[in-house]
């Protein structure tokens, strides 16, 4: 993906000692029936972050160490202390264990916030900044309304936000607190899949007929100062961009954060490469230390060196977060999943470990 406004994020702490921090739980705040915010104090060690980043959080859970990457839903220019906040998923791991047994006055540990789906706030910026968000895809947007509101006094807001039904709009109140708060600055639209007898709102799947009657309430959305946001479930976001599509926005003004915990999940006989995907060692140098990994034809790299307990550094495991990107240096690697990597980025060779696999037998990544 081309990054216009949006930065590539910001990079990873680089050596091992300082790799994580243990965060205190200061307040676990109920959203709706399904969502909890769990706010950290902000240590003495200020960690510093831009809104439309996400922490990725390290819980023991029944004898594993598992990872799990959220979206901040604080902005460090409004808030003091960092917030991320958690939907359960059906099936989810720690997206129920967090709810049901995290405690306030319980630290966690957690990596440093990555994530490229950013832009820099200037008090002379003049933009209108338009999120599509569903469900807890409210997180990062949440981050940028603020920030937007409090650092470009000339910049507008227009919500399309999409949920199931009232009950699980997460922020509800505080959204229409900054709409009041900003008047004229916030616009929020919100489009329910399940709506009450007496609902005033939109309803239904987000079509081209809605969204055109969505533009005729949002000003100037066409022009060149606005840009795309989106963040929620796959379907939705691949509709929207579509319908931006179908609207002439140039892509380069569309910006995305997928945040599936994907499961890469093709068929190897069917891949192009499958007669280059034979065991092979692969040189990963990671903090100054060289190591040597056997990857199987169906492993990635990062599972293979994670098998050696290897430390390397990783969060989402489906190639979006860039925690595992490194720099192949020699050989070649093929990548499962590119969508966390710019063009400019691949042009240079980096990749993700942990859709990586290596084609040649000289393969050498160095991370950090
Ligand atoms: S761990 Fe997220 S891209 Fe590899």
């Amino acid at each position: 993906m081309a990054f216009g406004f949006f930065k590539k994020g910001k990079k990873q702490k680089q050596s091992s000692s300082d790799k994580y921090d243990n965060l205190l739980v200061k307040e676990i705040v109920q959203e709706t029936s399904d969502a909890i915010t769990i706010v950290f104090e902000q240590p003495e060690n200020k960690i510093s972050y831009d809104s439309g980043q996400f922490l990725t959080l390290i819980v023991p859970i029944d004898g594993k160490e598992v990872r799990r990457a959220y979206s901040l839903s604080s902005s460090s220019s409004v808030d003091e202390d960092l917030a991320v906040t958690i939907k359960r998923v059906e099936g989810g791991l720690m997206s129920n264990y967090l709810p049901d047994n995290l405690k306030v006055g319980d630290t966690l540990k957690v990596m440093d916030p990555m994530g490229t789906f950013t832009t820099q706030f200037d008090v002379k910026n003049k933009r209108h900044f338009i999120q599509f968000a569903g469900g807890s895809g409210i997180t990062p947007m949440m981050s940028i309304i603020k920030s937007t509101l409090i650092q470009e006094p000339e910049s507008i807001v227009s919500l399309i936000y999409c949920n199931r039904n009232i009950d699980s709009i997460i922020f509800k109140q505080k959204l229409e607190e900054l709409e009041t708060n900003y008047e004229g600055r916030l616009h929020v639209i919100h489009v329910l899949d399940d709506a009450p007898m007496n609902w005033q709102g939109y309803s239904g799947l987000l079509n081209k007929d809605m969204l055109t009657s969505l533009f005729e309430r949002i000003p100037d959305w066409g022009t060149d100062n606005t840009t795309y946001l989106m963040c929620g479930p796959e379907g939705m976001m691949k509709n929207a961009e579509s319908l931006l599509d179908g609207l002439n926005i140039p892509k380069e003004r569309v910006f995305k954060e997928s945040f599936v915990q994907g499961i890469i999940d093709k068929d190897p006989s069917k891949d192009e490469y499958k007669d280059e995907l034979v065991e092979r060692m692969v040189t990963v140098i990671y903090d100054g230390e060289e190591h040597k990994i056997n990857v199987a034809p169906n492993a990635s790299i990062l599972e293979s060196a994670l098998d050696k307990d290897i430390d390397l550094p990783y969060s989402c495991q489906s190639g979006l977060c860039t925690a595992c990107r490194g720099k192949c240096v020699s050989g070649k690697v093929k990548l499962d999943e590119e969508e966390g990597l710019s063009e400019s980025e691949l042009d240079e060779g980096y990749v993700l470990t942990c859709v990586g696999h290596p084609l040649t037998d000289d393969v050498v990544i160095e991370i950090g």
